[in-house]
Formats: structure tokens, sequence, C-alpha cells
């Protein structure tokens, strides 16, 4: 399917259809603002070891039927697709991106915790067929990466830096997709980056905090959707931005408004949501 036809000349392949942002995915796209766009499922990728495969989509979360069975096959997952959603794992993302790129089908890649030669796949996979990459699809966290960086070139460097995040306890990554952007952004913001700046871990005599780090705080627990906030410390004041997910639908609203953006006349390229949003490069 090509991508110049948009989301409406094809349906949309979600890979990682039974995790929760799969299923959060099949209850945004039975939503009324998502069925006025005519936006459908085509397919749904799960691993070879999944206990859904041969089920309906919807039935890992009892969603209503959707009447696309789950499969392992990714060309049978991609086969109709005008565009896919990717929220997996890492370990996956490779063969999900080759997948892709054989058959021609823009992809928007949500999963987080990638390394570096990852992130070479999805630039070289970008050369090909058009690629979004976004750690986090909320419009809040967005808007809140313009206000960290606008606040850390605004304020002065001896104001802190401190980056906390919280995310349920089956999150497999740590700091947070989110929390490592909100770092890179506030450590370019300030003429460095953050490979210089970032303290991960704090234990035993760690000695006086080094000027010009930025430190995070993490917390795994419950069924938290994901809490980031950005302290700002001065000398008698301490400035807070943050955000607060209380509901994976808004991911999974963002994911498909990525979709709808990747699939209708993008060239081959890797966007982000800034592009989305129209906030600039
Ligand atoms: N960008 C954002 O806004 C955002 C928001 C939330 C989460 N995330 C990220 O999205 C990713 C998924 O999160 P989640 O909470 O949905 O995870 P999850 O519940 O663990 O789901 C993972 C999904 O990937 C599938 N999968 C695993 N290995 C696979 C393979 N080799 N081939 C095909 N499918 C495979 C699983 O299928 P089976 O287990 O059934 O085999 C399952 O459907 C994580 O990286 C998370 O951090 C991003």
């Amino acid at each position: 399917m090509n991508s110049r036809q948009g989301v409406a000349g094809g349906g949309i392949a979600v890979l990682g259809i039974s995790g929760r942002m799969g299923q959060a995915l099949v209850r945004a796209l039975q939503e009324p603002a998502a069925q006025a766009l005519g936006l459908r499922l085509s397919g749904a990728l799960a691993s070879s070891g999944s206990p859904f495969l041969g089920q309906d989509a919807g039935a890992p979360s009892q969603a209503p039927v959707t009447g696309i069975a789950i499969t392992a096959d990714r060309a049978q997952a991609l086969a109709g697709a005008a565009v896919a959603i990717d929220f997996t794992l890492p370990a996956a993302l490779h063969a999900n991106l080759a997948a892709c790129v054989a058959v021609g089908v823009p992809v928007v890649v949500g999963t987080t915790g990638l390394d570096l030669p990852a992130e070479n796949a999805m630039a070289t996979a970008a050369v090909r067929i058009p690629v979004l990459h976004a750690p986090n699809m909320s419009l809040g966290v967005n808007l809140l990466l313009e206000l960290v960086a606008q606040a850390a070139a605004a304020l002065p460097a001896d104001y802190d830096i401190e980056i906390f995040e919280a995310h349920h306890k089956h999150k497999l990554d740590a700091p947070s997709g989110t929390a490592v952007r909100l770092g890179q952004v506030a450590a370019n913001a300030r003429g460095s980056s953050l490979a210089a700046s970032a303290v991960y871990v704090r234990e035993g005599q760690t000695g006086a905090r080094p000027p010009g780090a930025i430190g995070f705080a993490t917390v795994r627990a419950g069924d938290i959707v994901g809490e980031h906030t950005v302290l700002f410390c001065g000398t008698g004041e301490r400035l807070e931005l943050g955000h607060r997910a209380t509901d994976r639908l808004t991911f999974a609203r963002g994911a498909l408004r990525a979709a709808q953006w990747l699939a209708a006349e993008r060239g081959p390229g890797l966007y982000s949501m800034r592009d989305v949003l129209g906030l600039g490069r």
C-alpha cells in the first residue's frame, strides 16, 4: 500500500497489539472521533510466543470485536496497511522496520528504551520509507518539551535541573524515553549535551552536586500511567514543570494522529511529534 494514499486508502497495522498500548489503540480506533475519520485496524502483530495468536485483536482486553485476527507473521500484519504503529520491544524493532521497508509501509515508532543500533536502524529505514519516532505521543508532553527548553535557556546556569519520572511496575526501561528526551532538550538549551550532564544514579558518598549536572529520579510502582516533572532549583525559589498522564488512551490518540499525519503525502525521512504538531524542527 502506497503511503501517499493516506490512511483512508488503507488501514492501520498495530505491531504489539496484545500489549497495554496495543489494546489502548484498539479502543482509540473504536472511538467516534477515529471512526468519523475512517481510521480502521487492518492488521495486528504479536510475538510468535503470544497466547493470543489467532484470536481477535480486541480479545486481550475484552474490547469489542474488531474482525482482525492476531498474527505473528509480519507480512500478513502489514497487508493492506497504509501505515503501521509499533509499540513492541526494542528487540523486535529491527524485524518490524525491515518488514515495513519491504512492503513500503510508513511506520510510527512509539517503542522506548532504544539503543544506538536501534536508532541507526530507524535512520536507515527512513531513507526508504517515512518513519516517525516519538518516545511520548501525548500533546501535553510535547508542549512540555518546548517549555523546558525555554526555561533552561532563560534561567541562569546555577538553577539546578533535576528530572523526576514515575511509571507502572511493568515498565522495562529506565529512565523513561520521555525523561531522557526532557534531559536532552534541557542540556541542549544550555549549550551542553545530556551525555556530558546526566547523573542517572546516586548512592553512598556521592560528593557535592557537580555544576551543570542534570539528575534523574525514577519511580516504578502500581499502575502509574506516566508522570514527568522537571525541577529548576535556584536559591530561594524552585520552578516545576510537569505532566501527568492518567489514561493510556492519550498516547493512543496521539499515535493515531501521528499515523494519519505520516500516511498523508510524506516522503521518506525521519520525523517526530514536533512535525505533527507543527512546532518546527
Ligand atoms: N511513545 C509513547 O507515547 C509510549 C507510551 C506508552 C508506552 N510506550 C512504550 O511502548 C512500548 C510498549 O509498551 P506496552 O506497555 O504496550 O508493552 P507490553 O504491554 O509489554 O506490550 C508489548 C507488545 O509487544 C509484543 N511483542 C513483544 N516481542 C515481540 C516480537 N518479537 N515480535 C512482535 N511483537 C512482539 C507483545 O506481544 P506478546 O507479548 O503477546 O507476544 C505485546 O503485544 C514500550 O517500549 C513502552 O515504553 C510508549
